[in-house]
Order: C-alpha cells, then structure tokens, then sequence
C-alpha cells in the first residue's frame, strides 16, 4: 500500500535560505521583507497595493472594519466555504446573509446574491471557491447598481483569471490566504489587495493597534514617539513569513501547470466511472486549480471518505455547507433546504490530494483506489 499525504508544500532551499537571514538578522517582526513580498505580491496581482497580515480571516475581518461593517448591518456570502468566510461578519456583529451556489460549479450564484440584498446589505463577499473565480463582473454590476462594497474572499485564488480579470481587480478589496496547504505558504498569513494609498494605509494601521508608527519605522532612524489614531488590532505579518513567501512567488506559474496536469489525469481517470462526478471548470476562466474535489453519493461519502483513508491516501472534505454548523443553525434557525445546492455539495464531496509534488505514480494510485472504491 503506498502512502499519499494530502498535501505537500514546495518550500526550496532558496526560500529556507532567505528566512534563514532573516532569523539571522535582528529584526524578525514586520519590516523589510513584509515590504519586498508585499511590493511583488502586488505586482503578481495586478494590482496597486497589498498588506500582509496574519491570516485570510484577519484580511476579511479587516477589510469588513475599514468598510464600517458593523452591528444591524448585512453581508452576502456563500455557504459553500470555509466557516471563516461568514465567521469575520459574525465578528464584526453584522450578519452574515448566504446565498446558494450554482450547482455545477459551487460558486456563489449572481442571481441569488441579489435577491439576498435588503436595506441592510453593506457588502458582498463572493468566494472563489477552489480556485474559479464568481462571476465578477455581474457582481460589481450589481453592487454598483445597489451602492455596495465587494470583498473578495480570493483565498483560493491567486493565480487565477476569469474575462482576463484577477481577483481584486473588480472587488474593492480582495482577502488572501498562506495557510498550510494553500498553493502559496508560509504555514499562517495572509495579505488583503486594493486599489488605493488612502485604504493601504488605514489597513497597515489597523493590522497594528492603529499606530502611527511601526517598530521598523522606530528601529530604522532616529526613534520616533508614536500614535494610536484609532483601534486597530494585532494582525500584523512577519519578517518570517514574508521571507518564506516570497521566491515562491516566482514559482507559482510552474506548479500551476503542474496542478494543470495532475487535474487532466484525475478528470481522465474518474471520466468513466459514472458515479463520480466534479465540478465544472468554465470557458471563460483561468482555474488557480487550489483543490480538487469529486462528488459522489451522499448517502455513502463517509463510507469512501474512510474506505479511501484506510488505502493511505489522505482526503478531506472541503466544505460542509456553513447554515448547516451547529452555531449558525442554532444563532439563525437556518435548517436543511434552506439552500440546497450548497448542502448537496457538502454532503457529497471528497477532496483528494492534489500538489506540485505528487508523482504520476501516486496519482495514478489514488485514480485505481477511488475507482475501485466507488462503484454504486
Ligand atoms: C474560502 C476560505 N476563506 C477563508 C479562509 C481562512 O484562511 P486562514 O486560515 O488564512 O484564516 C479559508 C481557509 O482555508 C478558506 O478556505
């Protein structure tokens, strides 16, 4: 029996050298390197400006507080998410309003996002789940018509495009994620993207009590006092972090097309067996190919999820449908139905491993071992 991790980061020699000078350095904690992976992160994206923080939920806690999202006040966004997609609206003591995906593709569905939208919609918050971007310009069409805000919960795409837009460049602000098992990692951190000084200022400040001034602006020149102008919170990103995020961002195109390739076997693989299915990828898109998931029958998808581990092929499922955790069904009174291709999907779906690092050998196995198992 071979043993396939669910995930593999690509950390080089060259990435572990430069956080080695910065663990070598004095200085470990916000500074240069935040400011170099921030100036490159920006560029990547296309983009003007970019902060580092410390996760994609501090990002889409932040860029909520810098739009005054605040009590009374709702948010549009998919149930088909991680929990922190709604969690950073529920912090802020808004509430967080879902509308259903489309069901071929898990994304949130443009059309249900507007029938969501009452007088106390401040903002949408669209997930570009797996890495396929919503449909972005529907989305700010519709926000535009009805005065809102969009932040982009893009911490499943960086990489990718849809009608020749990143993510960010239609939202107003765009939340990313280096979490352990992103295509980007430093194991914890995030960056927020938008498009102007004025916003990329308030969030430097906000990610740091809301002072004036940083601990690199006091060690770099003669000390300066600082401010506090407001209060900000404790999200700032590392020296660390950043030097481990930073070369890898000169890679990311080749391990796309690594994960491009792996994804064509896995289609190729499962394309005859008849109850697998997965979700669509578009014409019109650039997939950031951040997971790959299949769906199969939902009332045996505990049973292959086991059935598959017990072959040693690590799986997960990404995600449950959000209305349906304990803490949402029992705030909200939300219940099964309530948005049903969400639950269909969460209920079906078995994520399988899926990195730069996997061998043909090994995707071949997990193609033979899921076949074998999913047979009704
Ligand atoms: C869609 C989505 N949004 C937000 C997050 C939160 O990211 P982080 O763990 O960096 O806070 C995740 C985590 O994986 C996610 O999948």
């Amino acid at each position: 029996m071979q043993k396939i991790e669910f995930f593999k980061h690509n950390l080089s020699q060259e990435d572990k050298e430069e956080c080695l000078k910065v663990l070598d350095s004095v200085f470990l904690t916000t500074g240069a390197s935040v400011k170099d992976f921030e100036n490159k992160l920006a560029k990547y994206m296309e983009m003007p400006f970019a902060v580092g923080v410390t996760s994609c939920t501090a990002a889409l806690f932040l860029a909520l507080k810098y739009l005054e999202v605040g009590e009374g006040d709702e948010v549009i966004t998919s149930p088909m998410s991680f929990i922190a997609s709604a969690n950073s609206i529920e912090f802020c003591n808004a509430k967080p309003v879902f509308a259903d995906v489309n069901p071929q593709t898990g994304i949130i569905d443009a059309e249900a996002v507007e029938k969501a939208i009452t007088k106390k919609t401040k903002a949408i918050m669209p997930v570009h789940l797996y890495g396929q971007m919503c449909d972005m310009k529907q989305l700010r069409s519709i926000a535009d018509k009805n005065n809102l805000n969009i932040i982009e919960d893009a911490c499943h795409n960086l990489e990718g495009r849809r009608d020749g837009y990143k993510s960010g460049q239609l939202g107003d602000l765009a939340c990313y994620s280096f979490y352990a098992t992103k295509n980007l990692t430093s194991g914890e951190g995030g960056a927020i993207t938008c498009h102007n000084k004025e916003t990329a200022d308030w969030l430097a400040k906000a990610r740091l009590h809301g002072m004036s001034k940083s601990a690199a602006d006091r060690y770099t020149s003669n000390y300066q006092h600082y401010d506090m102008e407001f209060l900000g919170y404790k999200f700032n990103m590392s020296n660390i972090e950043a030097a481990l995020l930073v070369h890898q961002l000169d890679r990311i195109e080749f391990y796309l097309q690594k994960k491009e390739r792996i994804a064509k076997m896995y289609d190729e693989g499962f394309l005859n067996n008849p109850f697998i299915s997965k979700p669509d990828v578009l014409d019109n898109t650039k997939h950031a190919r951040l997971l790959y998931t299949i769906w199969v029958n939902p009332s045996k998808r505990d049973e292959y999820l086991h059935k598959i581990q017990e072959k040693g092929i690590g799986v997960a499922v990404n995600f449950r449908a959000i209305h349906l955790m304990s803490y949402y069904k029992n705030k909200y009174g939300f219940k099964s139905s309530d948005f049903p291709n969400s639950e269909k999907i969460g209920d079906s779906t078995i994520t399988l491993p899926f990195y730069a690092a996997l061998g043909d050998s090994e995707v071949e196995y997990v193609i033979e071992e899921v076949n074998e198992i999913v047979k009704s």
